[in-house]
């Protein structure tokens, strides 16, 4: 069940497919105590099975990685279905290069990385599991710290993920009409 939720992730869509998420797999006692500890003493953190430490490869925006993922574009004929701008070589060659600072890239890290989260909470959810998307992640770069992470890869959500052992009421939404920016128009067919 790991393994398919990895593939969930693995497969999810990004811009340009830079594909930049990145995890790790926890089980062990002392490293799930400690995760709970730094995520402001979430207890459920420790006392599930797996947790997963979600992150963001910023590197995934570096030139050698861009150029990877050109090659594959043209590998897989991508770039024949590409429209406008994005087909012209001339204008993805001319795509700004991320600096020293790889956090110019954050944003974009961080997004794409959300949806491949969001791709194993709904893969763990249909086989029965159960996960909280842990966004307390106790002082920045605690996390990274402690499991030696590099510098460019950038710690974003831990989700514990196990059998839940209660299937709690659906949380208050706020209403469609306060979520439209402007009233539905009747939609034709
Ligand atoms: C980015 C993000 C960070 C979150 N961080 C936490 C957290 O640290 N602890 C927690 O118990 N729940 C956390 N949650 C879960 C939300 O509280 C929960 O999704 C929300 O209350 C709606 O409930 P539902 O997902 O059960 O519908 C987080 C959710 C998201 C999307």
């Amino acid at each position: 069940m790991v393994h398919e939720i990895l593939e969930a992730a693995r497969l999810a869509p990004s811009a340009s497919n830079r594909q930049p998420w990145r995890f790790m797999v926890v089980t062990d006692g002392k490293e799930k105590a400690r995760l709970r500890k730094i995520c402001l003493d979430q207890a459920f953190i420790e006392e599930a099975p797996v947790v997963l430490v979600c992150c963001a490869d910023l590197t995934a925006y570096s030139q050698s990685s861009r150029k990877k993922r050109a090659q594959e574009f043209i590998d897989y004929g991508v770039t024949e279905t590409l429209s406008g701008r994005f087909a012209d070589p001339a204008y993805r060659a001319a795509l700004p290069e991320p600096g020293p600072d790889l956090g110019t890239f954050l944003t974009a890290a961080v997004a794409n990385t959300y949806i491949a989260i969001e791709h194993m909470v709904l893969t763990a959810t249909a086989l029965g599991l159960g996960t909280c998307w842990v966004g307390a992640l106790g002082n920045e770069g605690e996390i990274d710290a402690f499991f030696g992470l590099p510098q460019t890869t950038v710690v974003v959500a831990v989700l514990p993920v196990g059998y839940p052992t209660v299937i709690p009421p659906p949380r208050p939404r706020i209403s469609l009409s306060e979520i439209l920016l402007r009233p539905l128009a009747a939609l034709s067919r």
